[in-house]
């Protein structure tokens, strides 16, 4: 008997998430160990992040160099490998930012090279009519206000954002703004709590939230932050339920301290000879080539 693969979490089902008062839940996956395990998770929603970037293609401390062919053998790699979980494909610095049909030829690859369910872009304000028209093309679209790692440089590096009256209201109007362009789901990453539940309160879809409070519809949290993969300085927001970094520091230094030991590989993990073709074996081969 086979066993077939979950079906896909329908998108409409995010709003009624969002209605039914129940959370939803995404992390980011960028390869297929990670996809299953989310999947086996039941988490609802895997994000492709550029914090790919950082996280493991070794760009130091920034998701802008990360290109678009990397996203898409990352996001390729994760769409396989998930079948009930939304796939949403991170849309890399570059590839949206210069005009509409940029953003919607990048988009579009996303769908039909990559097989994402979704795609994410930063920014409101002229992203407003990138949205806009990724919506028309028939692709569901995330956006993602606050601290937009991307554009950081610009935002005074990675600080949270809209901590003033006024810079909290314009978020709430970037929020709406999004929304009205056809945005299905909206990140807010590295806002105050009280200013990511007004959002959340006004808006018909769901935001998910990264480090902004517990009133959001959603969560989000990097895989390798809290599986603990991450080193260095983390932020505030991330909590870690594992120390994975340290169980696999542990292991290579065991099994590097065992092949020096001769102690792996052992008996149980090599492949026996019966013991009759074992004595021909050494009768022929001392006969061909005589040592
Ligand atoms: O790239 C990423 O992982 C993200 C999340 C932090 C929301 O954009």
């Amino acid at each position: 008997m086979s066993t077939l693969p979950a079906a896909k979490l329908p998108l409409p089902e995010l709003a009624a998430m969002k209605r039914r008062g129940e959370k939803i839940v995404m992390v980011t996956a960028y390869d297929m160990p990670g996809a299953r395990f989310a999947e086996d998770a039941g988490i609802d929603m895997i994000l492709v992040g550029d914090s790919a970037a950082m996280v493991v293609l070794g760009y130091e401390g920034t998701t802008v160099p990360v290109t678009m062919e990397e996203m898409l053998i990352l996001t390729r790699t994760v769409a396989r490998a998930a079948y009930r979980p939304v796939v949403v494909a991170d849309m890399p610095f570059g590839s949206y930012q210069v005009s509409d049909e940029d953003a919607v030829r990048n988009a579009i690859r996303f769908v039909k090279e990559a097989g994402a369910d979704m795609v994410k872009l930063e920014g409101a304000g002229p992203m407003l009519s990138r949205v806009r028209a990724i919506v028309d093309a028939g692709i569901p679209t995330v956006g993602h206000i606050g601290l937009t790692p991307q554009t950081a440089t610009a935002l005074g590096g990675f600080r949270t954002q809209g901590k003033s009256a006024d810079a909290a209201v314009g978020l709430v109007e970037d929020a709406l703004a999004l929304q009205a362009a056809g945005a299905s789901l909206l990140v807010l990453e590295a806002v105050p709590g009280p200013v990511a539940r007004e959002i959340t309160q006004r808006l018909t879809i769901p935001t998910i939230g990264i480090g902004a409070g517990a009133e959001c519809d959603g969560q989000v949290l990097v895989y390798h932050d809290l599986l603990g993969l991450s080193e260095g300085h983390l932020p505030r927001f991330v909590k870690r339920y594992a120390n994975l970094s340290r169980d696999i520091r542990d292991a290579l230094e065991a099994y590097a301290a065992e092949v020096r030991d001769g102690t792996f590989p052992g008996p149980e993990h090599a492949y026996a000879m019966d013991a009759e073709e074992r004595a021909a074996f050494e009768v022929a081969v001392s006969r061909a080539t005589p040592r």
